[in-house]
């Protein structure tokens, strides 16, 4: 039985791909499959919080007691994540988000008879998500206690050390290992201000757990 240390909190979670349409039948996604960030959403939701989950198209039961959101696109994800982020006090990006869009989706199905050269894509930058939210008033203020993620194939503490700084979150946690995407098990990274902390290999909701006992302890509550 876990203690409720995160009773009277708010925390919203961001999980899974992005979709981003090219056309009404066609988009562009990856292979994340939400299983960290719904864990963690149940993790928190065990230990006493309010608990609003906003997903990318993803094949997962939402967690019991957890207000779920479904969206597609990353400006979706983010105007989600803004609708629900005053009531928050602990936000944590799991999900991946599409770095780049089609610049525009085709109102209608991009046809390859008629012989013509494939269709050339044009992208624009997504909002980044988690930025825009750790640079919000409340976020600044420490308010709003914000953890972004890092999945990254090399040099694993260097890169989480200075997303954790290009992001301005005060805990950033690295994917140790490769190819941690659709798989059960993982193990995790934590980079602070003064520390770097490693959770050894374990199912997903083991590390959702013990990552949610980290993020109430560095709220003062354990
Ligand atoms: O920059 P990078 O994608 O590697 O950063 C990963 C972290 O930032 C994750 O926490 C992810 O959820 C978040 N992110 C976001 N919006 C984006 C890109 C990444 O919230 N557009």
């Amino acid at each position: 039985l876990q203690a409720k240390v995160l009773a009277g909190h708010h925390v919203l979670v961001t999980a899974g791909p992005t979709f981003e349409p090219i056309d009404p039948v066609r988009g562009l996604t990856n292979h994340s499959s939400g299983k960290m960030g719904f864990a963690l959403a149940r993790a928190a939701r065990e230990a006493g919080a309010e608990v609003t989950l906003v997903a990318g198209p993803v094949h997962l039961r939402t967690p019991r007691g957890v207000r779920r959101v479904d969206v597609q696109t990353a400006q979706q994800m983010l105007q989600a994540v803004l609708a629900h982020v005053e009531q928050a006090t602990v936000f944590v990006a799991a999900a991946a988000v599409a770095d780049w869009r089609p610049a525009r989706a085709a109102e209608r199905k991009l046809k390859k008879d008629g012989g013509g050269p494939p269709p050339a894509l044009a992208f624009v930058e997504n909002p980044d998500i988690l930025a825009t939210v750790a640079a919000l008033p409340r976020a600044r203020r420490g308010e709003l206690y914000c953890v972004g993620f890092a999945a990254e194939s090399h040099d694993l503490l260097r890169h989480a050390r200075a997303k954790r700084a290009r992001k301005g979150v005060p805990l950033l946690v690295g994917n140790i290992g490769p190819a941690t995407f659709g798989r059960d098990d993982n193990a995790l990274l934590l980079v602070d201000e003064r520390e770097a902390v490693e959770l050894p290999p374990a199912p997903k909701i083991v590390l959702a757990r013990q990552l949610v006992g980290e993020i109430a302890r560095r709220l003062g509550h354990v």
